[in-house]
């Protein structure tokens, strides 16, 4: 069934950092699916703007080989391509140098169709870039500013980045990509909740035992070692990605799928979050090198690293929905698989009518994946078929969305296809207010600020493994166990 696509007006869409790794691996794909998809109207403008010394021509080709790389080669049609290298000019600027600005000026001018600048580069210049952005006269009244992580290390620098950037730009042209958003599982975990009567009444204290986040990544931390080392999974991954899907999971129906009930919810999750006491309740943990490949500390290029590839935290939110319910949150690189899902573990059956022979109903699980193979299972207790009594047994229902909707596996569409098509729209429900960026970095300080401090260093554990061995002990303490990590 082909998915029913609404077109977006013609933009012309600024792109900083146009001859970066994320602009080519992601950003061009992502607009070139949209074209060719028939969203993105051909005669809007990709303008791609970069300190390197390229012009319009030279930047298409540029484009056309990532999009040799980066687009499925099933997926590229010459067609569609060269729809898209039409639409791309370039601009060569400079954040700390005034003089390729009014060339953008020039270019944007006399548009009056939606404007986006999607910074995608190193957040040190973000304030400069919207500095110079106006100075230039480059913004309309509506012009919107797309900017992802890291914003910020701690709520000090996020509070002094938002005060900047909203010098500038109003908090409603403000897109702040937290790309885990985008993804099209974590939407439909809010179709589960919310476009389902079957669920609400369950997703409470009173039934649900535990939750378990869990982001897990095969690869390492590769050439970002200098990145890295500097951010660590806590600020990578669980700052941001976690959190969000743990707001998803825990919030309150908003009234409405918009911007601002959406993003009040979560807030009022993040706001619930019970401060950690020091590194109680959290694990972290760097790679051992294997046969032939380095360890986390050589890959970082920091022989004395102590900042953590995985950390395993047990958050709780305390409000009434979730009193005593503990959320396991773990993310970590070279580890046994690429799997995240959301678990969400119910209470086991308060009396069972069965003999002992029968075995033992475990609890129902429902897992939301992310990946790989985005969909949901629902693991229920069943009669095992046949004879021999009544014997108990684990059987799962299980949907892959990509079969449910009759597509093929792979075709779900990116997240910034959906993601850079809602700046298009205007449509902030899928993108992190100030105000939430700054209540998960208020959570997050006092655990980033212990482990740092510590004089444990983070444990160490095998690569391909499920983490070191404490993070299983942070659930076998209150009785749990993580579930597996499998593709
Ligand atoms: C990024 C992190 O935000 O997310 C990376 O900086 C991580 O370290 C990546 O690998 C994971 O994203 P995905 O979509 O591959 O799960």
């Amino acid at each position: 069934m082909a998915a029913r696509v609404v077109p977006v007006e013609p933009f012309d869409l600024t792109v900083f950092g146009a001859t970066g790794d994320l602009a080519k691996r992601k950003l061009l794909p992502a607009l070139y699916h949209r074209m060719r998809a028939g969203q993105a109207p051909a005669d809007s403008r990709i303008i791609g703007a970069a300190r390197s010394d390229l012009n319009q021509e030279s930047f298409r080709r540029m484009a056309e080989a990532a999009l040799k790389e980066f687009v499925p080669a099933g997926d590229l049609d010459q067609r569609a391509v060269a729809n898209l290298l039409a639409a791309l000019d370039y601009v060569q600027v400079d954040a700390a140098d005034p003089a390729g600005w009014p060339n953008l000026a020039k270019t944007l001018d006399g548009s009056t169709r939606v404007r986006a600048f999607y910074l995608s580069v190193a957040p040190d210049f973000f304030g400069q870039i919207c500095e110079r952005l106006q100075a230039a006269d480059c913004l309309t009244p509506e012009a919107r500013l797309v900017v992802e992580k890291p914003l910020g290390r701690d709520l000090d620098s996020a509070q002094s980045l938002n005060r900047r950037l909203a010098s500038i730009f109003d908090e409603r042209h403000v897109y702040r990509i937290d790309h885990y958003l985008g993804k099209e599982t974590v939407q439909n975990l809010m179709a589960l909740r919310f476009a389902n009567a079957l669920f609400e009444p369950l997703w409470n204290a009173r039934h649900v035992d535990h939750v378990q986040i869990t982001v897990a990544e095969q690869v390492g931390i590769g050439g970002r070692g200098a990145y890295y080392d500097q951010n660590g999974a806590m600020r990578d991954m669980m700052q941001n990605h976690l959190l969000q899907l743990l707001c998803l999971t825990a919030m309150e129906p908003p009234a409405a799928f918009e911007p601002k009930a959406v993003r009040d919810e979560k807030l009022k999750v993040l706001r619930s979050l019970k401060p950690i006491d020091g590194l109680t309740s959290v694990i972290r943990g760097q790679y051992r090198p294997t046969a032939t490949e380095a360890g986390y500390k050589e890959d970082a290029g920091n022989p004395d690293s102590h900042t953590e590839s995985f950390v395993a935290l047990k958050a709780e939110v305390a409000n009434w929905r979730w009193n005593g319910t503990p959320f396991y949150l773990r993310t970590g690189k070279r580890l046994r698989a690429r799997m995240s899902e959301i678990a969400v573990v119910f209470k086991e059956a308060p009396h069972s009518i069965f003999p002992a022979e029968s075995g033992w109903a475990p609890p129902n699980v429902l897992a939301i994946r992310l990946q790989p193979d985005e969909g949901i299972t629902l693991s229920l207790t069943i009669k095992d078929p046949g004879p021999g009594g009544m014997r108990l047994r684990e059987a799962p229902m299980d949907m892959t969305f990509a079969a449910a909707m009759g597509a093929k596996a792979g075709a779900m569409p990116d997240a910034y296809e959906r993601l850079v098509m809602d700046v298009i729209r205007g449509d902030q429900t899928l993108f992190m207010r100030d105000d939430e960026v700054e209540a998960a970095w208020a959570w997050m300080d006092p655990v980033i600020h212990a482990a740092e401090t510590a004089s444990k260093p983070p444990a160490v554990y095998d690569s391909y493994s499920s983490g070191p061995e404490d993070a299983l002990m942070l659930m076998h303490q209150d009785g749990r166990r993580w579930r597996d990590i499998e593709a």
